[in-house]
């Protein structure tokens, strides 16, 4: 159990893909990924809007992998429902974002979809603690969330270390600014998920980035 919460997965962030093919996007990079990584904006809790259950619900047939939903919306409450008709196969909300976040996980649980906690780089470890020992996975933002292509915070590494010492067989997804520099990075410090967008998309050989994003080679 231990050695598969820490098999090493690659997702690919469809931020990063050209909105006008995304279902070729997707096919192309389906054989070297691990997942798709499904980014929910709702222009409120983040300054930015994405896409909705709908396009998901479209989409989920393109991917032979499962779809991970990152909902950076205020109430995420009132989403989960129509993100689980859609075929989510697991949902995290943002700590910053959740009131009730053991209610919300929860429900999230009940579907039987794996529930997720986001917490974001200026959220602290100690904060979190209670949330993250009963989500089935953490996911630490290593950029404020909102956007592709920005810049990787090194500052968070210290609290993946910190959530590896202390959930030595929690799944760990990192977000942000993972390339072939950061990536080695953050699995050292214990994250076990790799979210890229930008690294992924912006080349053709997607074997390749893959691969080194796994730092395989
Ligand atoms: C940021 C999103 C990320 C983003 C990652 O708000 O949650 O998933 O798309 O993109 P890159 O890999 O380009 O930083
Ligand atoms: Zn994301």
């Amino acid at each position: 159990m231990k050695q598969q919460n820490h098999a090493i997965k690659i997702q690919a962030s469809l931020l990063a893909c050209d909105m006008g093919k995304i279902q070729e996007e997707i096919s192309a990079t389906d054989p070297f990924v691990n997942g798709i990584h499904f980014d929910v904006m709702d222009g409120q809790f983040v300054p930015n809007l994405s896409f909705g259950a709908p396009v998901l619900q479209h989409l989920s047939t393109t991917s032979e992998l499962g779809f991970d939903v990152h909902l950076m919306c205020e109430n995420p409450d009132i989403l989960l429902e129509s993100f689980v008709k859609a075929g989510a196969q697991a949902i995290s909300v943002h700590f910053e974002a959740c009131p009730n976040i053991h209610r919300t996980l929860q429900v999230i649980k009940n579907y039987n979809v794996l529930a997720g906690v986001v917490l974001n780089p200026g959220t602290s470890y100690h904060a979190a603690y209670e949330a993250i020992k009963f989500a089935d996975y953490v996911l630490v933002m290593s950029v404020n969330p909102g956007f592709g292509g920005q810049q990787f915070l090194p500052e968070v590494l210290e609290k993946i270390r910190k959530i590896r010492k202390n959930f030595p067989d929690k799944i760990i997804q990192i977000d942000g600014g993972i390339n072939t520099k950061t990536a080695p990075l953050a699995i050292k410090a214990g994250a076990n998920w790799l979210v890229a967008g930008s690294a992924i998309f912006n080349t053709d050989d997607r074997a390749t980035i893959c691969n080194r994003l796994r730092n395989t080679i």
